[in-house]
């Protein structure tokens, strides 16, 4: 017994892993192991010799049982330690400073200025970039021929010179959606329409497409007031100067009566721009009353209802907040801009977390 027993506990202790201790465990104590065996010869002992033998033998069982488990339990702890040696984590290291992507600043920007004016209760409109050429001219007051058109330095879509249909445009500005909007939705209507532009033009200020955001607020009374109330109120916010001056200059825009032109107050100092400081001017929109003849087009009766109208460059806006000199840049994708201009892709512009963190 005592060399069963030295034999058992020795292989135990040697065994490398759980089926090794199996293997011991059935060649020791299972149905025909060797102390099994052992135990079935108690029935040719004597009484007195089996007093001795039996608790022995039970003894002996015991041990090796307890011992199988105290390795399988070591086994199992050195596995586990092996793992987490493997795995381990310096939590202390610094986080990747490198972010994987960005937002475009034309994305971050229309994100801004939609949740400006979603708090003053305007709505997101959209329209097709490519539109027929009565809601990108005619139904805005510009029939054919007249001078604006050209000025517009349109981008025509093709068409087969059997069909004498006008051509298709790529949209001049956002003011298509206007139409749109009236014919969807009627009287009374505040919508903000932020979305691409095309025009055959480039320098450092000017690619053949660009983004503009339209906007339109119809009611029974709605004036010019209303037009500076809500555009100063925005360049407020978005800026994040209070109290920001704007300088309204007439103009001319076929679709509104009276118009407008309106610049944001600004100095420059050591060639770098200041937007809402100084006594220069810089020009971001055009706007004015929605002229009879389009709330006409678009289904409004302008004897009951009128309205303004503004439309702004996006990425104009967005190189003046963010000190972006050329325009060209903003669609070269060259990844070294996207990550020096290119925004945290978890942070929603919101006016209460912040609009431009
Ligand atoms: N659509 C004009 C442009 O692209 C801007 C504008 C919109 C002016 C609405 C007045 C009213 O230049």
């Amino acid at each position: 017994m005592d060399d069963l027993k030295a034999k058992y506990l020795g292989r135990i202790a040697d065994a490398a892993d759980e089926s090794a201790l199996e293997a011991i465990r059935l060649a020791a104590i299972g149905k025909k192991g060797e102390v099994a065996l052992k135990m079935r010869e108690l029935g040719k002992m004597t009484p007195e010799e089996r007093q001795i033998a039996g608790p022995a033998m039970n003894a002996l069982k015991a041990e090796i049982t307890s011992a199988l488990a105290a390795r399988k339990a070591a086994l199992h702890d050195a596995a586990l330690d092996e793992r987490l040696r493997g795995e381990w984590l310096d939590v202390t290291l610094p986080a990747r400073d490198r972010r994987q992507g960005t937002i475009h600043p034309v994305s971050q920007v229309t994100e801004e200025v939609t949740a400006i004016f979603a708090e003053m209760g305007f709505s997101v409109a959209e329209g097709p970039r490519i539109d027929t050429d009565w809601y990108n001219f005619d139904a805005l007051n510009i029939p054919a021929h007249h001078p604006a058109r050209a000025e517009m330095d349109t981008f025509y879509m093709h068409r087969d010179a059997d069909d004498d249909r006008p051509p298709n445009v790529l949209r001049t500005h956002t003011s298509p959606v206007q139409i749109r909007s009236m014919e969807k939705t009627g009287a009374p209507t505040r919508i903000i329409c932020p979305g691409g532009v095309y025009r055959a033009d480039y320098d450092q200020t000017h690619t053949p497409m660009f983004h503009q955001v339209e906007g339109l607020a119809i009611d029974r009374d709605i004036s010019m007031a209303n037009l500076k109330w809500v555009l100063e109120e925005f360049f407020a916010a978005f800026f994040e100067v209070d109290g920001i001056k704007t300088r309204f200059r007439a103009s001319h825009f076929p679709f509104t009566e009276p118009s407008a032109e309106v610049d944001i107050q600004c100095s420059w100092v050591d060639g770098q721009l200041r937007i809402g400081e100084g006594d220069d001017w810089m020009e971001v929109l055009g706007s004015g009353m929605v002229h009879p003849s389009v709330l006409r087009a678009g289904g409004i009766d302008p004897d009951e209802w009128q309205g303004f109208a503004f439309g702004m460059g996006i990425d104009r806006i967005a190189m003046l907040k963010y000190g972006i000199p050329d325009l060209r840049a903003f669609f070269d994708s060259d990844l070294r801009w996207l990550r020096h201009y290119g925004f945290a892709s978890l942070d929603v512009p919101t006016l209460h977390g912040g609009l431009s963190r």
